[in-house]
């Protein structure tokens, strides 16, 4: 298995919670590295452009809202198989569905303040990592 980065969001219902070391030990748990982190306020230009992919689904203006509702943690989390070991933590976007051990499981409210955002898939993880973060912000 190849080290892998993928970006990681800790969304507006998490922060708001008070949630990010609770969600940060989560990761680390499951030997995934925090080597970029950065809590920011997300705009409507930015979250838009973000989620640009959803821009035809009927949720995308909700997300957005929500998106830039309070501050968010961006992250590049590093590890074997980063990508897929992050979205198995994370667990299915819906909460109800996602298994028990899983950060969505544990901690979302919903599926839109669902606490964490993951790249789903290497090529995405390295447009969505450039989207956020430097190089030069990046420190394995
Ligand atoms: P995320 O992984 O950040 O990617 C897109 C987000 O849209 C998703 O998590 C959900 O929080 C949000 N969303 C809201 N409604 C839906 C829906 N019906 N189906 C999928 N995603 C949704």
């Amino acid at each position: 298995m190849a080290v892998e980065r993928t970006l990681s969001i800790l969304k507006p219902d998490a922060t708001r919670r008070n949630l990010t070391g609770k969600i940060n030990a989560v990761f680390e748990e499951h030997g995934l590295r925090i080597v970029a982190q950065k809590r920011i306020q997300l705009t409507p230009a930015t979250a838009g452009a973000f989620y640009a992919v959803h821009k035809e689904r009927p949720f995308y203006n909700d997300l957005v809202s929500f998106m830039i509702s309070g501050p968010v943690v961006v992250q590049v989390l590093e590890g074997e198989n980063a990508v897929a070991k992050n979205r198995d933590v994370m667990g299915a976007t819906d909460p109800k569905k996602a298994e028990a051990h899983t950060i969505r499981a544990k901690f979302a409210e919903s599926i839109e303040a669902n606490s964490v955002h993951g790249s789903d898939s290497l090529e995405n993880a390295k447009n969505e990592i450039a989207f956020f973060f430097a190089g030069t912000e990046i420190l394995p």
